[in-house]
């Protein structure tokens, strides 16, 4: 049976991210191995000549699944019919920039990229932001598509997760499919909380694996994860972008396919106010997903360690949410 191909828009496709994502897009990574894609690369007009090399490149593989590539710096063009929207370009920090201008120049981005999405993508849309800082750039996003339902904007805490996965594997001298229900709370960035209290090795709990070595949680384990961002930069001289694509495939493969039985996994999301994060924050949760929808993993203990250092993530989603109301981005 032919089906018919699913339109992925890219945005900032000529970047690092794009060049490791779109060849596994194009290969069936991101939907699956039967579905055909047709892409939509959004780029800035300084950027159309490389993303135009990129898709010889692309023409080049010769994929059996890709039908179609267009390229384009119109919005309203990229998001025309999307089905998927991976919201990668962003303006990233330079120096002398203040936290205001930064979120200030994202507006500029999302706000607008919100709009167009608005204006023109499928009924089922579904985005997820990569583009830093993701939780409130989605955020941005989504109150400027106010026709679009806010549970279909989401924000890349993946790589997180990924990374905090590969970590208790390591400690634990496991492989990573015995690590379950492994959780990443609140913001992409360095307040973030991975959170290993909940999640289990080989059925049983993590915090028992890793010897119940407290010291280790606190002063390895969560710096580890909630720095490893900075750690690549500062290691390989730029930042992460075959791992960042490889989390984007994994968080759409995810949401559209569904979490396996026993593991949910963890997603920047619309707080509907489960956990105690405020309604409307755009913030990570563990998350079960099942034919294309998710829910929050509901009920689980929150111990005083969870609480104090998801009440700091938050908090800090809190104040980037009030710095772009103040600029009147949202
Ligand atoms: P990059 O600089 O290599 O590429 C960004 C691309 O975006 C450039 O080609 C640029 O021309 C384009 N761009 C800029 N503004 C645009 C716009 N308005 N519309 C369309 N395209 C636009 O950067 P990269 O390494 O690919 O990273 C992209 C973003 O992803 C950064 O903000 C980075 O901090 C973020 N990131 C997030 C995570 C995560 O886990 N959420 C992980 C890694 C990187
Ligand atoms: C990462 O987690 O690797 C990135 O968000 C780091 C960055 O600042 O781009």
């Amino acid at each position: 049976m032919t089906r018919t191909p699913v339109n992925v828009t890219v945005t900032g496709a000529a970047g690092q991210i794009g060049y490791a994502l779109l060849f596994r897009i194009a290969s069936g990574h991101l939907l699956g191995a039967d579905v055909p894609v047709n892409l939509r690369l959004l780029e800035i007009p300084q950027g159309l000549k490389a993303a135009e090399g990129v898709a010889m490149e692309l023409d080049d593989c010769a994929f059996p699944l890709l039908r179609d590539i267009t390229i384009t710096d119109q919005a309203n063009v990229a998001f025309d019919g999307a089905n998927v929207a991976l919201l990668v370009g962003a303006r990233p920090r330079t120096a002398g920039m203040e936290r205001g201008d930064l979120l200030s120049a994202n507006g500029g981005i999302f706000g607008p990229q919100g709009k167009a999405i608005n204006a023109n993508a499928a009924d089922d849309i579904k985005v997820l932001v990569v583009g830093n800082p993701a939780n409130t750039n989605a955020l941005i996003a989504q109150r400027n598509a106010p026709d679009v339902p806010a549970e279909r904007f989401t924000a890349m805490t993946r790589l997180d997760h990924n990374r905090a996965v590969a970590q208790l594997a390591k400690k634990a001298g496991v492989t990573v499919e015995d690590v379950k229900k492994v959780t990443i709370w609140g913001n992409h960035s360095a307040t973030q909380y991975p959170d290993l209290f909940h999640a289990e090795v080989s059925g049983k709990a993590a915090f028992d694996a890793v010897g119940a070595d407290q010291e280790w949680v606190e002063n390895f384990f969560i710096p580890k994860v909630a720095k490893r961002g900075a750690e690549i930069i500062e290691v390989r001289g730029a930042s992460s972008a075959a791992s960042a694509a490889n989390a984007a495939i994994d968080h759409v493969y995810t949401w559209v396919n569904g979490t396996p039985a026993g593991d949910w996994t963890s997603m920047g999301i619309v707080s509907d106010g489960s956990y105690g994060v405020p309604e409307g924050l755009i913030s990570s949760f563990p998350v079960t997903t099942k034919d294309g929808k998710f829910e929050i993993v509901q009920g689980l203990d929150i111990s005083e360690f969870d609480r104090k250092r998801i009440d700091a993530s938050v908090g800090e989603l809190a104040e980037e949410r009030d710095a772009v109301q103040e600029l009147g981005l949202i």
